[in-house]
């Protein structure tokens, strides 16, 4: 099974990924994740990116395709894989084509999960990331027990850099001028399924998203 997860920045897509791929057995592909690794690593990859992702601008497409493109050959995708945060625009899905076609593979889904504005400012002020695993919680919504420890590893918790206030902004106007396109884009494509996440709780969306791919 191949899915697409897309929405804006908050929107929920790493935390219902993270449900999901227990839920069907295949690979999460974050770009975000893995850039922010790669910047962790300080390798040269990282160093390029991160000016873009301060700034809530998007890393240019050559960098991300190429990544996603290697990505997808590794062993664990040979079942189908669910990506996070790719493709972001135009460009990038045209490239994704264009790889499945190359490899003979098919999108089965693309999930859009659509929140409203001010929910998704909430979100992304009050989230917290582990810095040892990457666990992802929320002040106002999912705390962890002992404030600033993750429940699993005891790892610190962080805010991220992009999460701040004015690059959220930024980060909001880019998905709509960028991202929002390819609502459409898959729409024609007949293979979008829109998923309404403004209330709910994560579990609730969760089987929302299950029962459109199927159990
Ligand atoms: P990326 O990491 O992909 O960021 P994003 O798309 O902005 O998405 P987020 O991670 O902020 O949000 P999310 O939808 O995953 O929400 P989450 O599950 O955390 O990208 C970061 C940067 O990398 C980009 O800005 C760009 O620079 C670069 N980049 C990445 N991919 C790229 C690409 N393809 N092309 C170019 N550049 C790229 O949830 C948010 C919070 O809400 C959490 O705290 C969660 O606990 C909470 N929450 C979620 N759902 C619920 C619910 N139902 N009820 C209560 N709380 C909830």
């Amino acid at each position: 099974m191949i899915l697409i997860l897309l929405g804006p920045p908050g929107a929920g897509k790493g935390t219902y990924s993270q449900r999901l791929i227990e839920a069907y057995k295949i690979p999460q592909i974050s770009t975000g994740e893995i850039l922010r690794t790669s910047v962790k690593n300080g390798t040269e990859m990282g160093t390029k990116a991160k000016g873009y992702m301060d700034k809530g601008l998007l890393v240019p497409d050559e960098i991300i395709v190429g990544i996603v493109s290697e990505r997808i050959k590794d062993a664990d995708c040979k079942n189908g894989f669910l990506l996070d945060g790719f493709p972001r625009t135009v460009e990038q899905a045209n490239a994704l084509g264009l790889i499945f076609e190359k490899s003979k593979l098919k999108l089965d889904s693309v999930i859009n999960i659509i929140v409203k504005e001010d929910v998704l400012f909430k979100r992304l002020t009050g989230r917290r990331m582990c810095k040892v695993c990457g666990g992802n919680y929320n002040i106002y919504t999912l705390p962890s027990k002992v404030e600033g420890v993750c429940d699993k590893c005891e790892g610190a918790l962080y805010q991220r850099e992009d999460d701040k206030p004015e690059t959220i902004e930024r980060r909001l106007k880019v998905y709509a001028e960028q991202t929002a396109p390819l609502i459409n884009y898959y729409k024609d494509k007949n293979i979008l399924h829109d998923v309404v996440a403004s209330e709910g709780s994560i579990e609730e969306i969760v089987e929302k998203i299950k029962t459109i791919i199927g159990k």
